[in-house]
């Protein structure tokens, strides 16, 4: 500014109070941060197929692969080292062993018990979070099961059942219905109890939206519906209050973990069931995320290293414990 020095200005209308002072050091802002983020809140969800060896790379999720079970364990056993307590497994399933009930999901010998076994055998601290819903496994592409082109609720529950049962069989520690089933927490709960899984917990996909995110993922699994959506099940965007009400039955039902997802766009529903329980509160930054986030950073127009942190940040800042990532790894070796 030409002719304006210092001594010409306004004396300063800043009261004592100076957010500034804070800010001023690295130690400084170490030391009053609010949220923190570390390995141990994180779960890397991994693709599974039926080989030995070989990874399939997922071109929509770059980083990302469809893993044989010597691939997994290795990715599996890298987590570990990395400090992230848990993986979540989702299996591709062969087109041939597909049909409308999803039978092959709680076959004993099918792929995510084998998993589970390696994994037990191989990895055992690290703690098994399993899917159960119908979609890899139906020849309809949907989570529950369709009769007369319409998505059953009750009759999808006994379905469910005993595809945790079997998971529980095989190792699972923690089974997390995606399916959005009314009902299913409770019918997986009596289902695993009397099966004798009364320490095996269940995670819930609580508030599950019907997301555009969830692309790159269903292309990952071939697992997209073969007609219509999942809007009759899956919750609409627009609503809010209604994740309040699933989370008062998946707790009424007896779930230990509630989630979130997807989650950047969904910060508000993740605050409010925050405050609504004092069970931990889970969040998946979904498959959409983490392309959109690792495409920008690709093309250069984000530092990806940095957007990335950031997201998780603020997952965790509206209340998640536990955050689902594809970038746990990234995120994890970046946060030493
Ligand atoms: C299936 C399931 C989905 C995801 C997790 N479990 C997809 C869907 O509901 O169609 C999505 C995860 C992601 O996009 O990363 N029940």
């Amino acid at each position: 500014m030409s002719g304006v020095s210092p001594g010409d200005l306004p004396p300063p209308a800043v009261g004592p109070e100076r957010p500034r002072r804070l800010r001023r050091r690295e130690a400084l802002r170490r030391l009053v941060r609010e949220t923190r983020l570390a390995p141990a809140n994180l779960v890397l969800p991994l693709f599974v197929r039926d080989a030995e060896e070989g990874a399939e790379p997922i071109a929509s999720m770059p980083g990302c692969a469809r893993l044989g079970l010597g691939p997994l364990v290795e990715a599996a056993r890298e987590a570990w080292s990395l400090g992230i307590p848990a993986v979540a497994l989702f299996p591709v399933v062969d087109p041939g062993l597909k049909d409308p009930t999803g039978r092959e999901g709680a076959n004993p010998a099918g792929l995510i018990p084998r998993a589970l076994a390696r994994l037990r055998a191989e990895v055992p601290d690290l703690l098994r979070i399993t899917d159960v819903a119908l979609d890899p496994y139906s020849s309809d592409g949907h989570d529950g099961l369709v009769v007369d082109g319409e998505v059953r609720n009750d009759e999808t529950l006994p379905l469910l059942a005993r595809m945790a049962v079997a998971q529980a069989r095989a190792g699972a520690d923690l089974v997390a219905p995606s399916d959005m089933m009314d009902g299913r927490v409770g019918a997986l709960r009596r289902a695993l109890d009397a099966d004798g899984h009364t320490d095996v917990g269940i995670l819930a996909y609580t508030a599950k939206y019907a997301s555009a995110f969830y692309g790159p993922f269903r292309e990952a699994l071939d697992s997209a519906p073969r007609h219509g959506d999942k809007q009759t099940y899956q919750m609409d965007p627009a609503n809010r209050r209604e994740a309040r009400r699933e989370a008062r039955l998946d707790l009424a039902e007896g779930a230990d973990i509630l989630m979130v997802k997807p989650a950047l766009p969904y910060l508000d529903v993740i605050s409010d069931l925050r405050a609504a329980t004092d069970r931990p509160i889970a969040a998946y930054q979904v498959s959409g995320e983490y392309a959109m986030l690792k495409a920008a950073g690709r093309l250069g127009w984000l530092d990806e290293a940095r957007a990335l942190t950031e997201c998780a940040l603020a997952i965790r800042r509206a209340g998640a414990d536990l955050i689902f990532t594809y970038a746990a790894r990234d995120l994890a070796r970046a946060l030493g």
